[in-house]
């Protein structure tokens, strides 16, 4: 049985900390937030992720898992140290490194024996040298250790399943032995290793999500292009993706990318860049067609409309910046609130699980019990989070509910030609497809 520190209990930290409980190491998590650690020793998880609730629960038990607040108590006889604190987004998009400083700091004053520190937070490329620095310089006396850099790769909503079933490990070290040692920690996993130096591990995990952004947006990019020439960017990405070198995942167009990572990590890297008298025009131009998904939203819906929103009323169906999670970090959300608000619309929402962590953040929004609390007299509906009970609505109750039959489907979660049958005036996205107009005697009959 290894033991394990881990520091820093968000995100990252509390699932690998879990994660690696449940594979029979001894772990003791950390963090300098007392009230975070008291819930945590009641069993209140401080975050929402599928599953996590059982797997802590499991491991404390079996006394594998604890929590403390006090380095020494995590340190005491440990022999790896996983950093997994956050690293915010500073005032010019670059990484905000004070909570690193920190950690790094006080593992140093704390260690008594060698120790490996394994960096998971996503760290811009050179911080596992500056950290080595930092310990070395507060160290009250020379003790060995090494640093290790291992990027994480977990996704919310299904972070335990893609800890314990990596894609790959990426571990960098300028010290060959101390990176081995992790990846003994990893062999369970059974994914391939990757040992590389320190840099260029960092390097691999912008380039991995500032790529998978890049999918993002280009497939936005060409959405927009469908919608003009009349082809269904659905179908489109269901061919491309055949294609090996494609493959089809992360080609799903909608309303861009959000959360914790992707937005921070791209602005990073362009950040980096820049201050090494770069370019990085391509990254520029996966950020403006991100943002412009958000402002898209609002012309549209004003379209649909009649050309105005003063006096109306717009309902958001679903505010997380992805299902199955109530995590509202960067979620197009909060820009297509503020854009309807400000074009004069009364805003309004409902989401199974985030609504809480969203009143603080949008102000003005009126939370509604159910979907279709929401649709009761709204005037239009914009699909916001593609959440699988938004898939089964009924929809002809939603229709007579609503003040008028306008849906903005933002993550093409329903079909075109059959809201159209329903009688919506609908748009989805990067579709060219239109509701046929009635012939003209028969629109004339109606009248
Ligand atoms: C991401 C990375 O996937 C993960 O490897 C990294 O460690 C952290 O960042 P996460 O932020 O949890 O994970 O979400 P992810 O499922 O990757 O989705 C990110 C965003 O992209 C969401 O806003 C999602 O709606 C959007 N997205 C994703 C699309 O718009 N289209 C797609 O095809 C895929």
């Amino acid at each position: 049985m290894k033991q394990i520190a881990v520091v820093g209990v968000g995100y990252v930290g509390l699932v690998t900390a879990a994660c690696f409980a449940d594979l029979g190491n001894k772990v003791i998590a950390l963090d300098i937030d007392e009230e975070r650690i008291a819930r945590l020793k009641r069993g209140e998880m401080p975050i929402y992720e599928p599953g996590l609730e059982e797997l802590v629960r499991r491991n404390v038990h079996a006394g594998r898992l604890a929590f403390t607040t006090s380095y020494r108590e995590a340190l005491d006889g440990t022999e790896f140290a996983f950093i997994a604190v956050g690293t915010p987004e500073g005032v010019d998009g670059e990484a905000d490194l004070r909570y690193v400083e920190a950690a790094a700091k006080s593992i140093a004053e704390t260690m008594r024996e060698p120790l490996i520190v394994i960096n998971k937070s996503t760290v811009p490329v050179g911080t596992g040298d500056w950290v080595a620095d930092i310990i070395r310089q507060h160290q009250p006396e020379p003790v060995p250790f090494s640093v290790v850099s291992c990027p994480e790769f977990l996704r919310e909503g299904s972070a335990i399943a893609d800890f314990m079933n990596p894609h790959r490990v990426v571990l960098g070290s300028t010290d060959k032995d101390a990176a081995e040692k992790v990846a003994q920690l990893h062999l369970p996993l059974r994914a391939p290793i990757i040992v590389t130096d320190l840099r260029t591990a960092e390097m691999i995990k912008y380039a991995s999500n500032a790529f998978l952004a890049t999918k993002i947006s280009f497939i936005n990019e060409i959405a927009n292009i469908c919608e003009a020439l009349g082809a269904d960017v659905e179908e489109v990405a269901v061919g491309m993706g055949y294609d090996p070198r494609i493959g089809p995942l992360f080609l799903k167009a909608g309303l861009g990318y959000g959360g914790s990572c992707f937005p921070k990590d791209v602005k990073a890297l362009a950040h980096m860049a820049e201050e090494k008298g770069r370019h990085p025009q391509l990254l520029h131009a996966v950020m403006e067609i991100n943002a412009d998904r958000r402002r898209m939203v609002v012309e549209r819906v004003k379209e649909m409309l009649g050309g105005a929103l003063e006096g109306k009323t717009v309902g958001l169906l679903g505010l997380a910046f992805k299902p199955n999670t109530d995590d509202m970090r960067e979620s197009p959300a909060i820009d297509i609130a503020r854009g309807l608000q400000e074009a004069g619309a009364t805003v309004r929402a409902y989401d199974p699980i985030a609504m809480d962590n969203a009143k603080a953040i949008m102000p003005g929004v009126t939370m509604c019990a159910d979907p279709y609390a929401l649709a009761e007299g709204s005037d239009a509906l914009v699909v916001v989070t593609d959440w699988n009970e938004f898939k089964q609505l009924d929809l002809e109750k939603v229709r007579d509910l609503m003040r008028q039959p306008v849906m903005f489907d933002g993550r093409n979660i329903y079909d075109p030609e059959k809201m159209c049958a329903l009688g919506f005036r609908y748009h989805g996205v990067g579709r060219g497809y239109a509701c046929p107009q009635p012939e003209a005697d028969e629109a004339e009959d109606a009248m």
